[in-house]
């Protein structure tokens, strides 16, 4: 398969939050991205300004840095929020209910390289890169499964 690729620099936190809203916007039941980068590079802020964006009503959106995993009812389906930093074992990727969300939820996956073998193919990665030593973020989307093309284009328009 072919693999796709768009890249996108953001030059603050503001800029990256409207990313996110633009590109959450247009996520569904099925939609998973992984949200790949270092400590500080932007996936929690990015994940923080999606979820709120989705959400019907405010409500917290706290770091599942300690639990995992933290679900929200959208108004049509879930949504997940995962860190899996601190990912023990494996077998918690399947005891947490993941390869079913992927299904049926919208998932926000930090640190995916702990789904190994399990990472869901049809998934739009998210690279977050802090090069230099200030707020400038390059993000870059890659994607394999055709239906992330559309979506992301409209995200960067
Ligand atoms: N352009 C930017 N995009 C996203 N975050 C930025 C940007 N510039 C500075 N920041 C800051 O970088 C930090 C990113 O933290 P966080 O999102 O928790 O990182 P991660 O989850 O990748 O470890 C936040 O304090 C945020 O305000
Ligand atoms: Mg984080």
């Amino acid at each position: 398969m072919t693999k796709s690729r768009a890249a996108f620099t953001s030059h603050s936190p503001d800029e990256t939050a409207q990313l996110a809203r633009r590109v959450g916007a247009q996520l569904g039941a099925g939609d998973t991205l992984l949200l790949e980068g270092g400590i500080g590079a932007g996936k929690s802020h990015f994940a923080r300004a999606l979820i709120l964006s989705r959400l019907a009503e405010a409500e917290d959106v706290p770091s599942p840095t300690f639990t995992l995993v933290q679900t929200y009812d959208l108004p049509d389906c879930e949504l997940w929020h995962a860190d899996l930093y601190r990912l023990g074992d494996p077998d918690q990727i399947v005891e947490l209910g993941l390869l079913d969300a992927f299904q049926a939820a919208i998932c926000l996956i930090e640190w995916p390289d702990r789904l190994a073998e399990l990472t869901p193919e049809t998934a739009l990665t998210v690279r977050f890169d802090d090069m230099l030593q200030n707020d400038t973020r390059q993000i870059e989307f890659t994607w394999t499964a055709p239906h992330w093309t559309s979506c992301v284009k409209e995200a960067l328009a």
